[in-house]
């Protein structure tokens, strides 16, 4: 019997092309050259399974043209690339890499809110620029975090991770708002408070985005929002680009509406509004929230399980769409 065929479309850890390699014929690519639409769809001509990224777009018309495809396991928590809807509509699985990357991303979450408070690479670019002649009083100051209050929006796993980084760590008190309330024995070790998006908004001095990116979610942050926020808060965005207006954000950190604000994530990225760049007040890095080399191999071995046992009569271990599993 012929083995079932799979592309992996972004280059990853060998060991795992490797492992692929022993369930399925493998078209791999190594070099990560970029592919047209028009290419990764021939490429996909005869594949059973899509090893996928975030970056790799999935939607209805990618699914009619390959017919064969039964399951695109992404490399990624988020699965905003992939049409659920219409993978749902053909029976096709997908599958995404929750849990072995929260904690990494939180510390990376946590980590960019300090430094955005603190105006740690505000503070390097001023020592490398020669400017530290002497110390002043007011020399980079910026807001404590300790004892602050955090705002989270969006309280799913990695939520959760930074609100403990922030109750546990350093006595912040934790507010957050989400579509659904945590139950209360989750809220009472950190002390979370639910709130409407209006006291959220008023009331963190450091507000961290960690919701997914949906229609709905689109622009949740947003000229409005931004001026309904503290003149001296900061704002983190961890989790993807077009959750903020990056123009309106741009404005408010021009005009001090905000005091500071840090972002891993982009509309558009890898491109991004080069309106930032002229900004002292901003935190800027390349959607690498997650990239701890012990967690990218978690997410791609974890990926990798999902379409082995996808395509080998498993049970995979993380799927999206359940539910296109049931008549098997
Ligand atoms: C990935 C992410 O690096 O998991 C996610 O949703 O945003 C990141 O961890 C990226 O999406 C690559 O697939």
């Amino acid at each position: 019997m012929s083995r079932p065929a799979v592309l992996v479309a972004r280059a990853v850890f060998p060991e795992v092309v490797e492992r692929l390699s022993q369930h399925f014929d493998v078209e791999a690519n190594p070099d990560d050259t970029p592919w047209s639409r028009e290419e990764l769809l021939a490429r996909l001509a005869g594949k059973s399974g899509l090893f996928a990224t975030g970056s790799v777009q999935v939607d209805a018309a990618l699914l009619d043209a390959c017919p064969q495809l039964r399951v695109v396991a992404n490399m990624a928590v988020g699965y905003n690339n992939l049409d659920i809807a219409a993978f749902n509509a053909r029976g096709v699985l997908a599958t995404n890499t929750p849990d072995v990357l929260t904690e990494t991303t939180a510390d990376f979450g946590f980590g960019l809110m300090l430094a955005a408070a603190r105006r740690m690479s505000e503070s390097e670019r001023f020592l490398r620029a020669g400017q530290w002649k002497r110390w002043r009083y007011d020399t980079l100051t910026g807001s404590d975090v300790h004892g602050a209050t955090l705002g989270i929006l969006g309280m799913g796993r990695i939520g959760q991770a930074i609100a403990r980084r922030g109750a546990l760590g350093f006595g912040m008190k934790v507010i957050y708002h989400n579509r659904s309330r945590l139950p209360a024995e989750q809220e009472a070790p950190i002390g979370a408070r639910w709130v409407d998006k209006a006291t959220l908004l008023a009331e963190a001095d450091h507000l961290v985005l960690v919701l997914p990116y949906s229609p709905e979610s689109h622009h949740a942050i947003g000229g409005a929002e931004l001026a309904a926020m503290k003149p001296t808060a900061t704002l983190t965005n961890v989790a993807r680009g077009g959750i903020v207006d990056d123009r309106a954000l741009i404005e408010a950190l021009r005009e001090r509406r905000i005091a500071a604000a840090a972002l891993d994530v982009f509309e558009g990225e890898p491109a991004f509004d080069p309106g930032f760049l002229d900004l002292p007040n901003v935190v800027l890095t390349p959607h690498i929230a997650s990239a701890t080399v012990a967690t990218r191999r978690a997410m791609a071995d974890l990926a990798a399980d999902n379409l082995i046992a996808a395509l080998t009569g498993g049970t995979p271990p993380t799927p999206v769409n359940p539910q296109v599993l049931a008549p098997r």
